[in-house]
């Protein structure tokens, strides 16, 4: 469904990404995996329209390159920074809304998905978003990114400084989306967790993509344990 090829990106006359070349299959949860720094994040900002490359990026035959941002969303491509960025003043109900601005279609369908994945926030639905725990405002991020009717959903770093019982929350949800019928894009530092929730996988190092495979595969793989997992 999403096909790079030759991806060069980078800010002013810094060179980040090099010639990253990857694809996306429709109906997978597929991560990107790698360190802090390595270039996930500037990669799904490339992905999304919000900066400048070189190269080519296919989405569902469509070349994304040159096209703004909003239009990118209405194509289907939604984009859940890092650091979940809700709206702190509007309430859980009002960040759910303001998500399905730009691609309003089903909107009932989807704020029930939203609420069967996290209860918690429906039982939160009139608090103010940033009055909500870091974890609660990571769901509330991953449900208003829904909201957005998405066929390929982009999640940064879901898991980053959430607790074990957040984290996994995260995890399974992700499962369920993709079983609603979403494909997910999943970039994160934490290799293991994401590469047991994945059905492949990309390792990435310093702006190129390393290794790739199956998600199983990537956790047996010798560099990988070395590398990430600390075995
Ligand atoms: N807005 C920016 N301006 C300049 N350099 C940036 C900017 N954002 C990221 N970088 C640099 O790009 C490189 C890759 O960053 P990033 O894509 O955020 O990595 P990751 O998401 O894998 O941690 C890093 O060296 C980072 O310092
Ligand atoms: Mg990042």
């Amino acid at each position: 469904m999403l096909e790079i090829r030759n991806l060069n990106a980078g800010y002013g006359d810094m060179t980040v990404l090099k010639s990253i070349s990857l694809s996306v299959t429709e109906g997978e949860v597929l991560s990107i995996a790698g360190n802090n720094g390595a270039g996930k994040s500037t990669l799904l900002k490339a992905i999304s329209g919000i900066i400048r490359y070189s190269g080519s990026i296919l989405f569902l035959d469509t070349e994304l390159n040159g096209l703004k941002p909003h239009s990118i969303v209405e194509k289907g491509i939604v984009h859940v920074p890092e650091g979940r960025k809700i709206f702190p003043e509007m309430s859980v109900s009002e960040n759910l809304k303001m998500g399905a601005f730009l691609n309003p279609r089903d909107y009932r369908r989807h704020l029930e998905l939203a609420f069967s994945l996290f209860p918690r926030l429906a039982e939160r639905r009139n608090q103010l978003g940033g009055t909500m725990s870091g974890g609660e405002q990571q769901i509330l991020a991953i449900a208003r990114g829904l909201m957005g009717n998405p066929k390929l959903l982009m999640l940064d770093e879901p898991s980053l400084g959430l607790s074990p019982l957040y984290t996994e929350l995260v995890f399974k949800s992700i499962g369920e989306i993709k079983r609603s019928g979403v494909t997910v894009l999943l970039v994160e530092q934490n290799v293991c967790e994401s590469l047991m929730a994945s059905d492949r996988g990309y390792v990435m190092e310093t702006g190129s993509i390393v290794l790739s495979g199956r998600g199983s595969e990537l956790l047996e793989n010798p560099l990988v344990k070395k590398a990430y997992l600390g075995i």
